[in-house]
């Protein structure tokens, strides 16, 4: 999988990315992450790229020439890298911002699927709307806060769609069976020593029993996730038995404050 980034801040991406779990996948090119830096076609001799607002108004605005010659070579140079360049089909390119619709584990699965992906990073007040609508497939933000800039969004979103490429994490399976998965919550984890400050591991984990220690994982995860997320319930593929226990759990905890 091939992440570019066209950005203002290249170091910052490769300093995020370049260490742990996805500086590893890096190193055994199992991804690639090449920023690409917009100020590098900027026109201006002092190499600017941003300009005040029509209308007026506070703060700067990134120019529509420089992202759009910034993109234009990072599509050329893509396509060129293909065996078959003839066949090339161009890549999404999401533009991160607050105003896009909100990233989950879902959206990293589809994601994921992709081999080459365009994060276009802004900075200032936004980016001149001609450009985004030009160039731009799909907006998504991180979550309901604003931040300086698209970097740390677009670090984000890499990390998540790069630990379910095969071969980034060293457990193929810990993927798979993790917080989100189905909707749920991950069950609480635990390691040694058995007692730490008089407090015990759950009994069923140092039991051996391979299918009450599922069970007991699975119920962790129902409750958990009724107590700390209950919005995710809605979509969780319960069994009927399941959601009957959850109700009698309901039925009496009404008086506590989760509701
Ligand atoms: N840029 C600034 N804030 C952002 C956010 N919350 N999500 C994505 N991009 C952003």
């Amino acid at each position: 999988m091939n992440f570019h980034i066209l950005t203002l801040f290249p170091d910052m991406i490769m300093q995020g990315l370049n260490t742990s779990i996805t500086g590893r996948a890096i190193d055994k090119r199992i991804i690639k992450v090449n920023p690409v830096n917009i100020r590098d076609f900027s026109n201006d001799k002092h190499s600017r790229v941003d300009d005040y607002p029509y209308g007026g108004g506070a703060g700067m605005v990134m120019q529509a020439e420089p992202v759009y010659k910034a993109y234009d070579y990072l599509l050329n140079s893509i396509k060129q890298s293909k065996e078959n360049p003839n066949d090339f089909q161009k890549p999404k390119v999401i533009y991160v911002t607050p105003q896009g619709s909100i990233f989950h584990q879902t959206k990293a699965q589809e994601l994921a699927k992709e081999e080459d992906l365009i994060f276009l990073c802004g900075h200032y007040e936004g980016i001149d709307e001609r450009v985004l609508d030009m160039i731009v497939t799909d907006y998504i933000s991180i979550g309901d806060y604003v931040l300086t800039g698209g970097e740390l969004p677009a670090m984000v979103m890499i990390d998540a769609i790069s630990r379910l490429i095969p071969g980034v994490l060293n457990n193929e399976v810990s993927s798979e069976f993790e917080s989100l998965q189905d909707n749920l919550l991950e069950y609480p984890q635990y390691t040694r020593p058995e007692v730490f400050m008089g407090q015990r591991v759950p009994e069923v984990l140092l039991s051996g029993h391979h299918a009450k220690v599922d069970a007991w994982r699975r119920e962790q995860s129902i409750l958990r996730t009724y107590e700390r997320r209950p919005d995710l319930l809605e979509k969780a593929p319960l069994t009927e038995k399941e959601r009957k226990f959850l109700a009698q759990y309901h039925a009496q905890n009404k008086n506590s404050d989760i509701e």
